[in-house]
């Protein structure tokens, strides 16, 4: 890859902290990190992207299966040979000027055998110093791959930016032109031209994610964008839950969640915040890991009122990019405080003050800003989180940001309608990915950017699970977002989510009744735990409210996702549409 990219020097990333210090140095020097007022943001930095390496981009994605039939009609494919030769020309000579780092790193605790090892080459020392904290690196992972005939996933990633001799860096180097490619059968990765979040962190997305569902798929395994937490009830009783929302809707927030008033005694334990890892064990109870290290989160909206754990991870030995940076050296986002500062600089590094967001509705934080934070920092961090045997998961929960027709909490009749809610599950988009914010679309089990081949296969895959399990985890599907005519959310959120979750695990251990309705069980106004929350009966009417008539067109809408992959959908998802129709 050396003879292909042209670097400068190729350094082997041991993991130490001296390196990081090292790499913090010289990204200081070249204007990619300001160390932030180290008395505030004890080992934190600051970076900016430039405006067209914002976000992750689903257009330029692409699995490329030797077959366009596996990647499906959900991903952009190419033919492999087609696409190698293109990537070829993209990465010759992309290096010079530049250091080749090889990074090695474990998705999962170094050693267990859930986890999966990579190594990422990549010319960018803000990808090494992100991964450091995203995922376990260095002399213990090539110790690991030494070890034995373990396979590793190859990821080469460039900025695709190479300097002349003479030349100066730029602090965010990056191309116009991007190519985020998957080969799924030999298990590759080729990344250029973006150094932004999961098309840069190689571990994440592409890895974790579009290259570990076709592992999964043909190991007989699961690989979720889902949270992983523990429901502690005050007589000591824990309860693992697994969640899967879409980019951007909330994910972070409930793997984080603090109790509400009314829940004195109760807790919420993080085991992670993006992806888990699953597998049945050898009792057939699913397990799952969280493959990550750290937390890359979306800073907007998080506060102390709002999320005081992630305020807590993110405190320190954090690196932040394209919040807004105050004079005092510190960082700032819309919604972190109440009042915004007199004035700071954008994340575009313009003066912005209030008067200049009321008249220009310039924001100081780009929407998909972000921090990374080592998940160790996390107050709530589950003692079990890098448990080697991952921890036991009791329910999967489906959720999206939907305004209108979707109730707060439901739960799936059996496995089968369960899958069919995760299948066909609809979300606004938001930030998180280049293009329009807002708008309804389908995001199966949250995974429509992430499913690494066909997306009717990848159901089948979920309907074969069952049969390899002992213990079924119990479906439910949640909606925070559903709001009034006025627009205003029903639901308070956050906090509040807890009595939800205690409805759920109710309804897991079997202690609770419910309501029938044509979608799915509903709790009963009695049976959440209202203790410390005033929320009047009819207001919870109207937010668990099933219309029929807003329900036939969303059936309409599973219909043309449906019609899209019909060639490979399992029967099953045909059957459960009808009762679903019948009963509507
Ligand atoms: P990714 O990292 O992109 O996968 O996102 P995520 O699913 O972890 O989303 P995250 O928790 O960061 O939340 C994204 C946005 O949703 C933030 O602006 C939150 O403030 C908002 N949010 C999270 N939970 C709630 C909630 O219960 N109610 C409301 N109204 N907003 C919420
Ligand atoms: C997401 O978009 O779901 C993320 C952020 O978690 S990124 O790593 O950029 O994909
Ligand atoms: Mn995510």
């Amino acid at each position: 890859m050396a003879d292909l990219t042209k670097p400068a020097a190729i350094h082997w990333v041991d993991g130490s902290p001296e390196e990081y210090e090292n790499l913090c140095a010289q990204m200081v020097a070249t204007g990619t990190f300001i160390k932030l007022n180290q008395n505030l943001w004890p080992g934190c930095y600051y970076a900016r992207s430039t405006p067209d390496d914002v976000a992750r981009v689903e257009d330029r994605t692409f699995i490329c299966s030797l077959s366009k039939d596996n990647a499906g009609p959900t991903n952009n494919w190419e033919n492999p040979y087609t696409m190698r030769k293109k990537l070829k020309e993209l990465f010759k000579g992309c290096m010079q000027g530049r250091t080749m780092y090889v990074l090695a790193f474990s998705m999962g605790p170094i050693g267990s055998p859930m986890s999966r090892i990579g190594v990422e080459l990549t010319d960018s020392p803000y990808v090494v110093a992100n991964m450091r904290i995203m995922s376990r690196i260095g002399l213990a992972v090539f110790k690991e791959i030494d070890k034995d005939y373990t396979r590793v996933v190859p990821c080469l990633h460039s900025v695709g930016s190479p300097i002349a001799p003479g030349q100066k860096d730029e602090p965010w180097p990056c191309n116009r032109e991007k190519y985020i490619v998957h080969f799924p059968e030999t298990r590759e990765i080729w990344s250029y031209g973006s150094g932004y979040g999961g098309n840069a962190l190689l571990g994440k997305k592409c890895f974790a994610l579009r290259i570990a569902s076709n592992i999964a798929r043909d190991e007989g395994w699961m690989a979720e964008h889902m949270l992983i937490v523990g429901v502690e009830s005050p007589q000591g009783e824990k309860t693992y839950l697994a969640a899967a929302f879409p980019s951007a809707c909330g994910k972070t927030n409930l793997a984080m969640l603090i109790p509400p008033k009314g829940f004195e005694g109760w807790k919420v334990w993080t085991v992670g915040d993006d992806i888990a890892w699953i597998r049945p064990d050898r009792h057939g109870c699913l397990r799952a890991i969280n493959p990550e290290a750290g937390f890359f989160g979306v800073a907007p909206g998080t506060s102390v009122k709002t999320n005081p754990n992630a305020m807590a991870a993110l405190a320190r030995n954090t690196i932040f990019t394209n919040v807004a940076l105050t004079p005092d050296g510190g960082v700032w986002w819309e919604g972190m405080t109440d009042t915004p500062p007199g004035k700071c600089l954008d994340w575009q590094g313009r003066s912005w003050n209030p008067e200049i967001a009321r008249q220009t509705g310039i924001k100081a934080a780009h929407p998909n800003a972000r921090f990374t934070a080592p998940a160790s920092q996390c107050p709530t961090i589950d003692p079990a989180w890098e448990d080697p045997e991952g921890v036991p998961i009791s329910a999967f929960i489906f959720g999206g940001r939907r305004a209108s027709a979707i109730p707060l909490v439901y739960q799936a009749f059996n496995w089968s309608a369960g899958v069919y809610i995760g299948a066909t599950m609809g979300s606004e988009t938001t930030a998180a990915a280049v293009g329009a914010v807002g708008k309804v679309r389908r995001d199966p089990m949250a995974m429509l950017p992430f499913c690494g081949y066909h997306m009717g296969d990848y159901f089948r895959h979920w309907i074969k699970m069952q049969r390899t399990l002992k213990v079924t985890p119990r479906v439910f599907h949640v909606n925070w977002f559903r709001k009034d005519d006025e627009g205003k959310f029903l639901w308070p959120g956050f906090s509040e989510n807890m009595r939800v979750l205690k409805w759920i695990i109710d309804r897991v251990h079997g202690r609770t009744q419910a309501r029938e309705t044509p979608i799915g069980w509903i709790p009963h106004y009695e049976s959440l735990d209202w203790n410390g929350l005033d929320f009047p009966a009819e207001k919870f009417d109207q937010l668990q409210e099933v219309d029929r008539a807003a329900w036939r067109a969303e059936v309409m809408e599973h219909e043309q996702l449906f019609i899209d992959l019909h060639d490979h959908l399992p029967p099953e998802m045909i059957y459960e549409r009808e009762l679903l129709i019948c009963r509507l």
